[in-house]
């Protein structure tokens, strides 16, 4: 595999053409921003320990029929993935009331949800992520209603394989934020990554915060919560 030209720099990762037209090399770096990039800062590790978490539930998922863009690790930070026509949507499905949903429905931090909440924000810096529903969606023909039926299938099912394997390692999951894309047959695939800068993580006895919240909000102790993440799942 041969690292070609750089495709794209976002926030979290540097996206790189390889050799393969099919294939793309994802690099994780330290940075970390919040609130549509108002804050900024460096979180030390974080893209390799986030490399190893995604490469980890990826496998997961592949074992349970679940197929994602991951192909291989290839370096501390490095991951080879299959190039996806991408979805410009972050899906963001919920079990326990936190972030932005405090205020949006009035309800006090870890309310349990008798039924997964799912969302969608479009992927767009300029409008700040606004939230969509499936109306703004098929109006702006960022995907079919078969795909978004398939997107929402997918991501419950993620949703549940993630909630028994965290549930193992005494970890709720509270939320996280999916993305996919369209392969060169149109099949959709989970891409992206699952880490703590994408999922809130709280241990199940304490309620500590195992994620970015730590560094969103000032908590102290973020490398360090990053690290016991991926100790939990893979030690
Ligand atoms: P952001 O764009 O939000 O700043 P990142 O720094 O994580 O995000 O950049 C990674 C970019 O790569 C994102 O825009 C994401 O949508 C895109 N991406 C993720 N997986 C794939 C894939 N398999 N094919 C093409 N693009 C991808
Ligand atoms: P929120 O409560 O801020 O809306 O976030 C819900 C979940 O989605 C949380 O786990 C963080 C994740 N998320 C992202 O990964 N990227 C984003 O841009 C947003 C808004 C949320």
């Amino acid at each position: 595999m041969v690292k070609g030209n750089m495709l794209y720099e976002g926030k979290a990762k540097i996206v790189y053409e390889t050799d393969n037209p099919d294939e793309l090399l994802v690099y994780f770096k330290d940075d970390a921003t919040a609130g549509n990039g108002a804050k900024k800062g460096i979180i030390d590790g974080k893209g390799v320990i986030n490399n190893k978490i995604s490469a980890y539930f990826f496998k997961q998922l592949k074992a349970r029929g679940i197929k994602s863009h991951f192909v291989d690790t290839i370096g501390p930070r490095e991951m080879v993935v299959k190039r996806l026509d991408m979805i410009k949507l972050e899906i963001i499905v919920r079990n326990v009331v936190a972030g932005s949903l405090v205020k949006r429905l009035g309800l006090p931090e870890a309310t349990p949800l008798t039924s997964p909440i799912i969302e969608y924000d479009y992927k767009s810096d300029e409008l700040g992520d606004p939230m969509l529903n499936r109306w703004h969606i098929m109006a702006l023909k960022l995907a079919t209603i078969d795909e978004m039926n398939q997107i929402e299938h997918l991501s419950l099912s993620i949703n549940a394989v993630l909630r028994e394997l965290l549930k193992a390692k005494n970890v709720d999951l509270i939320d996280f934020k999916l993305e996919f894309g369209r392969d060169k047959d149109g099949t959709i695939l989970l891409a992206d990554e699952i880490s703590p800068d994408n999922c809130r993580f709280w241990d199940a006895d304490t309620h500590e915060k195992l994620d970015k919240d730590r560094f969103r909000q000032d908590l102290g102790g973020v490398e360090e919560a990053y690290q016991e993440m991926l100790n939990r799942l893979t030690l």
